[in-house]
Order: C-alpha cells, then sequence, then structure tokens
C-alpha cells in the first residue's frame, strides 16, 4: 500500500472517493463542512436524514455528490471530539479502510487529519491513520490469494501549507510507516505455523534483516556455542525437540560507536507443547503464537531500521521448542544457568523464564544502558488484565515510567505490577538455588521475580505480553503488539526529534 500526505483540493480532486469525519450529533468536521460549501448543502442535508449519527465506526457512503469532482464520499462517524483518543482515531481509521475495501475501492483520498482534538495534534493523526491503514493492508502470506487486499493508494490530505507543518507531517507518515512496517512483520511470523516457523527460520529471517539494513549485523549462536557459554538452562528447555536451538543475536549501530545500546529480548518459543508437564489439549494450537515477544523485537528492529534512529540497540531472541521426549527435561530436574545459580525445573511448561534468564545474563556483555524483555510469559497475565495493557515489572521506576509513557504515547499501553520482594519466597526450592514456579498466587508477578535473579546488575523491565499478543476467536491472529510502544520507547530516547 502506498499512503502519502498531500495538500489536496476537495473540490476539483478526481478520485473515487474522498473521506470526511462527522462528529457526534451530526456535527461536520473542517472538511466535511468545506464538502458541504461546494455540494450547496448537500452532505447536510443527507445528514438530517439520519442514515449517519456520527458514533465511532458508524459510516455512510454517497454517490454523485453535487459540486465535486469525486465518485464518491465517505462520511464516517467520528464520536464526540473531547472524547477523541489514539485508540478510537485508530478506529475511525479502520472503519474507513473496511467500508472502502467492501466498496473494493483501489485509491482514496483520506481527509481525516483535521479532526479537532487536544489530545491528538494534526502529526498525531497522520502518523495513526498510517499505522492503522497499514495494519488494515496486512494479510497472512498463506492465504493472500484468497482475499487480496484492493485498496492500495491513499492520499491523506493536510491543509497546512507552513513549512514546519509540512515538515512534521512528513515525519509522521515516515513513523507510521516505519510502525506499521514493523508491526505487520511481527504479525507474519507469529502467524506461522510451528512446522515453518521453527527456531532456523527465526534466525534465518532475523539474519536476511542483517542483509538488508546496511546498520544492521545479525549473528545466530547454535547450541554448541551455547554449551560452551554454560546456558543450562536455555538448552534443558529444547532438549526434547528435534528442531535445534538458536540465539539469535541482531546489532543495530545507528549511534556513535561505543555509546551503550538498549538491550530488547524476546521469548521464541516457536511452540509450546508444555513439555512433560503436556499443556491440555483445547486451543493448543495458539502455542504457536508463543514467540511473538521474538516477533514484536524483530519487528522493532525493523522498525528501527526504517527511521535509522540515532541510537545503538541489541535484540537477543533465545529460540527453542518446547516438546515432551525421551530426551526431554522431567519434573523434578534440576539445571545450572548461565549465571551459575542452580534451578528446580517442578514443571516444565514453565519455559519461557527459563530460556529468558540465560539470555538475560548473557545481555550484560553489551553494557546496556536498559534492558527489556519482552515474552508471552504468563496464563495468569491474561487473567489479571485481560486483552487491553501488557504487563510491567521492572527494578528500577524510571525505566518503568519511560515505558508507560511510550505505551499512553503510542496507544499500545502497558500496566505495571509489583515486583515486591515479598512474593521472591514463592520461588523456594529444597533442592536448588530456586525453583521455576511459584503456585498459583501471583503468577505473573512470580515469573518477574525470577526473572529478577538475573538482572541484578542491569536496569531491567519485563513486558509480559500473554494478553496481548495475538487475538484468539474468530478474528484469530497475531496483533504485532507491542512493536508500537517498543518502537515509541526508543524514539523517546533520541531526543525531542520524534515527537510529534
Ligand atoms: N506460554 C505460556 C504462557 C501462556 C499461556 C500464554 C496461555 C498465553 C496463554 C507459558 O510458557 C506457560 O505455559 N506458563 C505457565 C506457567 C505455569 C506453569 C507456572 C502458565 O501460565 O500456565
Ligand atoms: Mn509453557
Ligand atoms: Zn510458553
Amino acid at each position: 500500500m502506498e499512503i502519502s500526505v498531500k495538500n489536496i483540493n476537495l473540490e476539483t480532486v478526481k478520485t473515487p472517493c474522498i473521506v470526511a469525519g462527522i462528529y457526534d450529533k451530526r456535527k461536520l468536521s473542517g472538511s466535511a463542512k468545506q464538502l458541504d460549501m461546494h455540494s450547496a448543502g448537500y452532505i447536510s442535508k443527507m445528514l438530517k436524514r439520519g442514515d449517519i449519527s456520527g458514533a465511532v465506526g458508524d459510516t455512510l457512503m454517497l454517490h454523485d455528490v453535487p459540486g465535486l469532482q469525486a465518485e464518491r464520499v465517505l462520511l464516517v462517524g467520528c464520536g464526540k471530539a473531547s472524547d477523541l483518543s489514539n485508540l478510537r482515531y485508530r478506529e475511525i481509521i479502520s472503519s474507513s479502510a473496511s467500508a472502502l475495501d467492501r466498496a473494493k475501492i483501489k485509491k482514496a483520498v483520506i481527509s481525516l487529519a483535521d479532526l479537532d482534538s487536544k489530545p491528538l495534534s494534526p502529526a498525531q493523526q497522520i502518523r495513526l491513520a498510517t499505522e492503522a491503514l497499514l495494519q488494515n493492508s496486512y494479510r497472512f502470506s498463506m492465504m493472500a490469494k484468497d482475499n487480496p487486499a484492493v485498496l492500495d493508494r491513499i492520499s491523506l490530505h493536510f491543509a497546512d501549507k507552513r513549512a514546519a507543518a509540512v515538515k512534521k507531517a512528513k515525519l509522521a507518515l515516515q513513523i507510521g510507516k516505519a510502525i506499521g512496517e514493523g508491526r505487520n512483520t511481527a504479525r507474519e511470523l507469529g502467524n506461522l505455523p510451528g512446522n515453518i516457523c521453527t527456531p532456523t527460520y527465526l534466525a534465518k529471517q532475523a539474519s536476511n534483516f542483517g542483509k538488508q539494513y546496511s546498520k544492521l549485523k545479525t549473528t545466530v549462536l547454535n547450541q554448541k556455542d551455547m554449551e560452551k557459554l554454560k546456558m543450562g538452562a536455555l538448552l534443558s528447555v529444547s532438549k526434547g525437540s528435534r528442531t535445534p536451538p538458536k540465539l539469535i543475536v541482531m546489532e543495530y549501530n545507528g549511534g556513535k560507536k561505543g555509546d551503550r545500546p538498549y538491550v530488547l529480548v524476546g521469548k521464541g518459543v516457536t511452540f509450546d507443547s508444555g513439555g512433560i508437564s503436556l499443556k491440555p489439549g483445547a486451543a493448543m494450537d495458539e502455542m504457536k503464537f508463543d514467540m511473538c515477544g521474538a516477533a514484536s523485537v524483530i519487528g522493532t528492529m525493523v522498525s528501527i531500521n526504517e527511521l535509522k534512529l540515532p541510537i545503538n540497540v541489541v535484540a537477543i531472541v533465545p529460540s527453542v521448542e518446547n516438546m515432551p521426549d525421551g530426551a526431554a527435561s522431567k519434573p523434578g530436574d534440576i539445571v545450572t544457568s548461565m549465571s551459575g545459580q542452580t534451578i528446580e525445573i517442578l514443571n516444565t511448561d514453565a519455559e519461557g523464564r527459563l530460556i529468558l534468564c540465560d539470555a538475560l545474563s548473557y545481555s550484560e556483555k553489551f553494557k546496556p544502558k536498559a534492558v527489556i524483555d519482552v515474552a508471552t510469559l504468563t496464563g495468569a497475565c491474561v487473567i489479571a488484565l485481560g486483552a487491553h495493557p501488557a504487563g510491567l515489572l521492572s527494578n528500577q521506576q524510571k525505566l518503568a515510567d519511560q515505558i508507560l509513557d511510550a505505551g499512553n504515547e503510542s496507544g499500545d499501553r502497558a500496566w505495571q505490577l509489583p515486583l515486591w520482594d515479598d512474593y521472591q519466597d514463592q520461588l523456594k526450592s529444597n533442592f536448588a538455588d530456586m525453583a521455576n514456579i511459584g503456585g498459583r498466587e501471583a503468577g505473573t508477578i512470580t515469573a518477574a521475580c525470577f526473572l529478577s535473579r538475573f538482572t541484578k546488575k542491569l536496569h531491567w523491565a519485563h513486558l509480559d505480553i500473554a494478553g496481548v499478543a495475538w487475538h484468539g476467536g474468530k478474528q484469530k491472529g497475531a496483533s504485532g503488539r507491542p512493536v508500537p510502544l517498543l518502537t515509541q520507547y526508543l524514539m523517546d530516547r533520541c531526543g525531542k526529534h520524534y515527537s510529534l
């Protein structure tokens, strides 16, 4: 899909469709007013008939509006101007895109960057529109033939002619494209099934990005390399699998040489059967999504390479398959992690923390400014927070606040849970330094407590994305979250340049 920002004359433009907003109570947006004027009140006449209320998600397609060169005008409900948030704005754009799709329209002018909103600047509206349009255009590669995207050229109308405003709008477009592309990359990796998207496949994709981008270098450590590093926790998880483990390291050098990097660590379990502590059968297919943390950090690397951010960033992806087998780890097994700490594996289904702990120890060698790990780590997080925010836990409040801010700014939110020492006792083991599970209570927090034992030397935060990484049910599919949050967090570390 091609998206551009242009100053367009709405009266004379020849296009299959112009999209304009209607607020709550049938109030016209700026561009709807303009269209109304050129059509001698046609739009307001249609509104009075009551076919569209102005509620978010409402649409009304008008044909051959007098006085205009456009073939159609699509009116979209925008709700109350004062209630506009980034989440609502996304909804407005995606309901517009669906209406255009239904009408099989290939090209359109969208004039929705003029919504009168305190919380959202026009540039932020351009960015969100771009992101949402790209999100709408995504099709899973193996099914794309059956339902190809029709809509493929969009001009976003931007009327402000001042140089500074135009520059901001262009930057907003660039950010929207970068995040949209990174997010769709993450969705595609997430949606690919476990028989295709193996650790080896993920490593290959990461290597390809390393070849595609000049500032990105990808290195892949194999089983032998990890044995030398004594990653006994990570390796214990893949023992039951026929497909070999990989540790993928992507180094992006956009900053000065020697600048300490930000490190992202993504859980890459390409299928989580639970291992010997086998999961029940219902919805087990969804455990192909257990590499969505990995997908999101790889997707974020795509976004920041597209944006050429002037900082250094390293992505580390421990990737394994968790399977039951004669060679698999058993409940009660004790393994030694790279840190030297021993772990009693009481449940082989608590495997994410076992691969993350060694990856986090490995991250120390980069002397990171901060480390954020991203993982579909606990079912408990879905129970606690549902599908809206990611769970956030951190050993440094400043870092947690920066992540919360990035979530609010990008509309890809997180919610903090306490990482208090009080919970550490739940991980006591009679036979090792710790157990890998902490009982039924506060499962998301005890998982983070486990990880905290490997991040004492780091400024570290953990995002549990079990509730947000994919949608179940009829719309089953990876969401590409939290690529927007992570990209925003990294843009925010580059000074004011990327603020819209
Ligand atoms: N990948 C799962 C977490 C998960 C479960 C995410 C369901 C999304 C939906 C993880 O490896 C796991 O199995 N966690 C266990 C931990 C337990 C054994 C302490 C869980 O949450 O049940
Ligand atoms: Mn598991
Ligand atoms: Zn898992």
